[in-house]
């Protein structure tokens, strides 16, 4: 039975662990097709999208490895995931789900070094068989930059309905010059993030995180 929207929606979290079983190129181009119909301001459709899969995808993993063997700081960013002091209590929600992250990782706020090495991990797509990366032309505005969230997570609901598990990933920006050439994107066109997609390994057991959020009253008003 399909999944419906509903469900889709209460059951995707992101997965941070996948095991090694691919994934189709079919059922990847289906429903990176489907998505298409995600909504955007003007419907100018920023969002430009690079899959990776199989051969493409090991060739990329093993030169992320050789990459962060020579280059463990990465590349300048292009664009700042967060502002300066980020300020309460939008610090305080991204500093506990770390935190809880951690806890399940079994991993000490004082081990820097552990955190780090567990963080290199975005960089093989948490050993996500696929994955993609979402551009959009530089001279786009924060309007069509929310349209991208509008592509991946349409796409991300229908990657659930499909048994499919995911990770958006900004920590990709920390590559912004590899992953450009790699994919073969123009110079006109800059990376927003990636995107983890395989099975989900459920023995793992950062995978058994479930993101808190905020009092509804907090994000929604109905006005009297
Ligand atoms: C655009 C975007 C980028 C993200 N980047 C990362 C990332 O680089 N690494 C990571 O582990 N999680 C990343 N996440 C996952 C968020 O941490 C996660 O969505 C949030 O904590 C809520 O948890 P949930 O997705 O399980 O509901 C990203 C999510 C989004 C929407």
């Amino acid at each position: 039975m399909t999944l419906s929207v509903t469900d889709a929606v209460a059951q995707r979290k992101s997965i941070r662990a996948f095991t090694d079983q691919p994934v189709d190129n079919e059922v990847l181009s289906s429903v990176l097709k489907a998505a298409l119909r995600a909504p955007s301001g003007g419907n100018v459709q920023p969002w430009r999208i690079f899959v990776l899969n199989g051969d493409p995808m090991a060739r990329f993993k093993a030169q992320m490895e050789d990459q962060m063997a020579t280059n463990p700081m990465g590349e300048p960013t292009q664009y700042e995931i967060y502002p300066q002091g980020l300020k309460a209590p939008y610090r305080d929600w991204r500093f506990e789900v770390g935190e809880d992250m951690y806890a399940l990782l079994g991993i000490a706020r004082e081990d820097k070094m552990a955190r780090l090495t567990w963080l290199q991990n975005n960089y093989r797509f948490f050993g996500a068989p696929a994955g993609l990366f979402c551009f959009i032309d530089r001279d786009m505005l924060p309007p069509q930059w929310s349209d991208l969230g509008m592509y991946l997570q349409t796409a991300m609901l229908l990657f659930q309905e499909r048994g499919l598990a995911t990770c958006a990933q900004e920590a990709w920006s920390r590559w912004p010059e590899t992953i450009a050439k790699f994919v073969g994107a123009p110079n006109e066109m800059m990376l927003f993030c990636g995107m983890a997609i395989g099975h989900a390994d459920t023995q793992a057991p950062v995978n058994r995180l479930v993101s808190k959020r905020a009092p509804q009253d907090v994000a929604l008003s109905f006005v009297e």
